[in-house]
């Protein structure tokens, strides 16, 4: 990223208006006459060949004829003549252009959109657009949109893919009292993408915390690889989540691989904090932008009303917080500011009796303890204490306390005073919130933020005993046939090239061929179907199971056959596999699709015939470490199933965990020929007796 061009299209020295109208109400006046109200320092050029002047400003007829510098040019004008401005603009020596004009890739005008982009690269200026509301900034005094204020100040930053969302979120700020220092339109993403604009915030010295409005990344990995570089928090609210998954999938991890979770996937492996929704973006970029992360898991709530001390406990372990008893040395301590029928235990139940002495006492103790890792404190309105005073008493408990490094969140409820003192909070710097729920969420995307920065590193290491060439081998030949789905049996081939643990089988086409291959592997036996048109061979009555003898062998062969035929007439039949039947164990599923926002990506969860019933599942992006594979087994919610039930031993996790490490290194190394794939379902022994494929299923890629 060029530094000097970024800030030229974002904090601009100087800015041309293209398009500037002199009739009020257009989008180009209404730029203008923003630039003008928001006091923007820098030198203002509006452009339109048929004015002279324009809101008191001189205006030009071209960017050429500006006999200043312009570092970013805010183009009103109609699509079909865009091009030629953007050439003007590169010949100005403009770094940026804003292309607020809508009409390109939106509408299917993707040839239009490519072609600004190639015309801006060739004089290295980037495209923020187009298909924006603009960019505003509160500490450049720069509105440069057509949103007709500056937020209420803050020190979040917000990059927003829809633009009347931006529009609203500006407006909201002064209700929510939740402000932003700048909030930047994205729209179509022809050229500045999430991952620029994270970059780019990152390093902007007037931006505590990155917020994220998306509705779909179009450069995925590049996202995931600049928040995980990125010192400063980053939320994401992602939109859209229910579409993505429905495209016909081949496999039962296409089928389950919806957007949502793969997000949910991306985000914690970039070190992105979610927010669940609007309201939840306002909250977690308040609390984000203004306090430290929660080193540890050591929660302590301090309240003056059981009910809300009950609900901020609730909202603790809902939040992935739970609350522990405090050590008897804070116990003994945070006794001397309540009543003897007042607990200390945790949640610190102060009582209704609670003054002004008692929260600061407290406070002060609590925060400066070191135990504590976050302190969440929750005030009910009473007869009895002023809102405004305990708010003051609070800030002051911080202050005095001499603690800078750990978070404080509060939850007001109660009136308009309370209202009042939150403001008054807010404006200090405090977080706070209606509600002990919010409160402890806030606290908990604190915690959430210092454990996933922790593993934003766990990469994949490389493999040993890779056999590529067989594995392109096998797939080359399924193509040569005309064939995008590999058999079971190449599948199995295919896995084997990656060292992955397959049950021995061998195709066979006759009766013959298969009693002497069960002989060779030893009984009891599986024989399936194989056939490119039979893709879920159970319900063809294409899979015999547990065959004990030769007679069996026979009597299944030609069982297995007959059904297929019956079952799809103009199936195309290689044959039929026999397989070393896996004993008993445990089943699991792990598969890949290679997703079109973040490529090759595993999902892992419990198996066989439930999968897509269940959906116990779980995804990561590839590559990652063995650690995030541990993450994989113990975050499902089958985890107990495989850690031993009911004085079952538990499953051989650490072989589950080889062997998702060992299939995310496969899909990469085959992600331009692999689409889809599943291992299912795969056997796993007692812990130190490892595991099986027992089914697999690659779907290739279309070429
Ligand atoms: N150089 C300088 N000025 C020019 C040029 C040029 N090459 N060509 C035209 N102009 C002038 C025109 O003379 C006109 O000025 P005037 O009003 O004083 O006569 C001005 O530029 C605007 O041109 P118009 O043809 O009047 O175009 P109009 O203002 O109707 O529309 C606009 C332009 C606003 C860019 C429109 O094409 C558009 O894209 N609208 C949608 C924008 C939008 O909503 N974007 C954000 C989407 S996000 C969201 O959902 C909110």
């Amino acid at each position: 990223m060029n530094i000097e061009v970024m800030n030229g299209l974002l904090t601009p020295k100087s800015v041309a208006v293209v398009g500037a109208s002199t009739k009020p109400g257009k989008i180009g006046h209404t730029v203008l006459m923003n630039l003008i109200d928001s006091n923007y320092a820098g030198g203002i050029f509006p452009i339109n060949p048929k004015a002279e002047e324009i809101l008191g400003l001189k205006c030009y007829p071209s960017v050429l004829d500006v006999p200043d510098q312009i570092d970013s040019a805010i183009l009103t004008i109609p699509a079909k003549f865009v091009p030629d401005v953007v050439v003007q603009c590169g010949e100005k020596g403009i770094k940026g252009l804003n292309i607020i004009t809508s009409g390109f890739s939106e509408v299917g005008k993707q040839e239009l959109e490519h072609h600004i982009v190639e015309l801006a690269h060739q004089y290295g200026m980037r495209i923020l657009g187009p298909n924006i509301v603009g960019v505003l900034s509160n500490s450049d005094k720069f509105n440069g949109s057509f949103a007709p204020f500056l937020p209420l100040p803050g020190s979040g930053s917000l990059v927003s893919q829809s633009g009347a969302l931006l529009i609203g979120i500006d407006a909201a700020t002064y209700l929510r009292k939740v402000g932003f220092d700048k909030l930047i339109s994205i729209g179509n993403m022809s050229d500045v993408n999430f991952s620029d604009t994270i970059e780019w915030l990152d390093q902007d010295e007037n931006t505590t915390c990155i917020s994220l409005y998306i509705e779909g990344f179009k450069d995925g990995r590049k996202v995931i690889e600049a928040a995980r570089k990125a010192k400063k928090p980053i939320i994401g609210l992602k939109a859209g989540v229910s579409a993505h998954g429905a495209a016909a999938a081949a496999s039962h991890t296409g089928s389950l691989a919806g957007a949502a979770k793969i997000y949910k996937a991306a985000f914690r492996q970039a070190g992105i904090i979610e927010a669940e929704n609007l309201d939840n973006l306002f909250d977690r970029t308040l609390v984000l932008s203004l306090q430290p992360p929660m080193k540890g898991d050591n929660l302590l709530i301090i309240t003056n009303g059981g009910g809300v001390g009950v609900l901020g406990t609730d909202a603790a372990e809902k939040f992935g917080v739970p609350l522990k008893y405090a050590p008897e040395d804070i116990q003994a301590e945070l006794k001397k500011y309540m009543p003897p029928f007042g607990s200390a235990k945790n949640p610190v139940d102060l009582t209704g009796m609670a003054d002004t002495d008692w929260y600061y006492g407290s406070v002060k103790y609590a925060i400066a303890h070191p135990w504590v890792d976050g302190l969440v404190v929750l005030y009910c309105e009473t007869a009895m204490t002023d809102p405004q005073e305990i708010a003051q008493c609070i800030k002051r408990a911080i202050k005095d306390s001499g603690v800078k490094d750990k978070p404080v969140t509060i939850s007001y409820v109660g009136g308009e005073k309370s209202e009042k003192a939150m403001h008054w909070l807010l404006k200090n710097g405090i977080p706070a919130y209606g509600a002990p729920d919010l409160a402890i969420n806030a606290m908990a995307a604190l915690n959430e933020y210092a454990k996933i920065k922790e593993a934003v590193n766990d990469l994949g290491e490389d493999i040993d005993n890779v056999d590529k060439q067989k594995a392109l081998e096998i797939i080359k030949k399924a193509r040569a046939d005309g064939r995008n789905a590999l058999t079971e049996i190449e599948s199995k081939r295919v896995f084997e090239a990656y060292s992955l643990p397959v049950t021995r089988s061998e195709l066979t086409t006759t009766k013959d061929e298969a009693v002497e291959v069960a002989e060779k592997f030893g009984f009891p036996i599986v024989m399936k179907i194989v056939s490119p048109d039979i893709l879920h061979k159970s319900d063809a009555g294409g899979v015999v199971i547990d065959i004990q003898n030769v007679d069996g062998i026979r009597k299944a062969f030609n069982e297995i056959i007959t059904n297929a035929k019956t079952y799809n007439t103009k199936a195309n039949i290689h044959g039929v596999v026999v397989q070393e039947m896996a004993p008993w164990g445990t089943e699991v599923i792990i598969g890949s699709v290679n997703d079109r926002t973040f490529g090759p990506t595993v999902m892992f969860g419990l198996g066989g015939i439930f999968v897509e019933v269940l959906k116990d599942v779980t995804f990561r992006v590839a590559p990652f470490s063995k650690k995030q594979a541990r993450q994989m087994i113990s975050e499902i919610r089958g985890a107990p199933i495989l850690a031993g039930v009911r004085g079952e031993k538990p499953c051989d996790r650490e072989a589950i965990a080889n062997i998702i490490c060992k299939y995310a290194f496969m899909i990469i190394d085959l992600q331009d020929e692999i689409s889809e794939s599943d291992a299912n379902p795969v056997v796993v022994y007692e812990e130190g007796n490892g595991l099986k494929v027992v089914d697999a299923r690659i779907i290739l890629k279309k070429k």
